[in-house]
């Protein structure tokens, strides 16, 4: 095990066993505080739930997951992602990843608060707003990580824009997927775009501002290790899930259905475990059959 990663796994384990914990930085209070209004008001209107982290991770797989999961309990779900979840985003997302042209720091951090904004305005709270929940690959801490630390720029100019950009929609969680350098550029299938050229120290500092912003929102964040298997992170993810829904189910599916749904779902993966393990298989084998 690296260094990075035990470091990760032992934060991993301090956050998961201290979810009390309440480490709010001074930099990073009005962030922490709008997530706060939304867990304090939860699912007054919809859910909004993020996926996070370096590149290479798995996050539109899981992402694709979760939608099909929280569908097969009845949610009505809007799968989407930064940059490029609205059709100007899109026009930005290419500017962003493939222009040849130099681009100052500023600029991108700019480009990408205003494909935020978009996305907030157009896609995110009209669909929270009737009560769907939201599934997005990537938000607000991509730019907080990438630019602010990745860049290494002033953080109180990038969360700045950002607040502007999100208006106070926050989500409700987090799932920040975590993994070395050397896995995630493994994992990678396509040739890098600019931000995954920008090489092994951008990629440290972006994955240590991710765990530290993990570790300063315990309630929203939940730290995965990405290097685990595909099923078993999806497996911590619907673990998860089911837990928060039981809390928040209201106003996204009607609480009955719900827990029916959720028990139902518990039991097929029992039977399914069961009938795994007495035909000598595990859960992931006779997944993939
Ligand atoms: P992503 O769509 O996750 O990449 P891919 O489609 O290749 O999996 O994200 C594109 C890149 O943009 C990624 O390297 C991370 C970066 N990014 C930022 O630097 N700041 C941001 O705010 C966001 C949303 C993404």
């Amino acid at each position: 095990m690296t260094a990075a990663k035990n470091n990760a796994a032992a934060k991993n384990n301090a956050i998961e066993k201290n979810n009390s914990a309440s480490a709010c930085s001074a930099g990073l209070t009005s962030v922490a505080a709008a997530t706060d209004s939304v867990m304090q008001n939860p699912c007054k209107a919809g859910l909004f739930i993020t996926f996070e982290g370096v590149d290479g991770t798995g996050k539109s797989t899981q992402t694709a997951y979760l939608k099909e999961y929280l569908e097969s309990l009845g949610a009505e779900c809007v799968i989407t992602r930064e940059p490029g979840g609205t059709a100007p985003g899109r026009q930005i997302r290419e500017i962003l990843l493939h222009s040849s042209d130099d681009i100052s720091d500023r600029a991108e951090a700019l480009l990408y608060a205003a494909d935020r904004a978009q996305h907030v305005d157009r896609v995110i709270k009209p669909a929270l707003e009737s009560g769907k929940v939201v599934i997005s690959d990537r938000y607000i801490d991509s730019s907080l990580a990438y630019q602010a630390a990745g860049r290494v720029m002033r953080t109180d100019g990038v969360k700045m824009i950002n607040e502007f950009a999100v208006g106070g929609t926050m989500p409700n969680r987090t799932y920040l997927l975590d993994m070395d350098y050397a896995a995630s550029k493994q994992r990678l299938e396509h040739e890098p775009d600019r931000l995954e050229s920008a090489g092994a120290e951008f990629f440290e500092r972006t994955r240590k501002e991710f765990l530290n912003l993990a570790e300063r929102e315990p309630d929203r964040f939940v730290i995965i290790d990405a290097s685990q298997s595909v099923e078993s992170v999806r497996n911590r993810i619907r673990e998860d899930i089911g837990a928060l829904l039981c809390k928040t189910s209201a106003g996204i599916m009607p609480a009955g259905n719900l827990q029916t749904n959720l028990q139902a779902e518990m039991s097929a993966e029992t039977s399914a475990e069961k009938s795994g393990k007495m035909s000598g298989k595990t859960s992931a084998q006779s997944e993939q059959k």
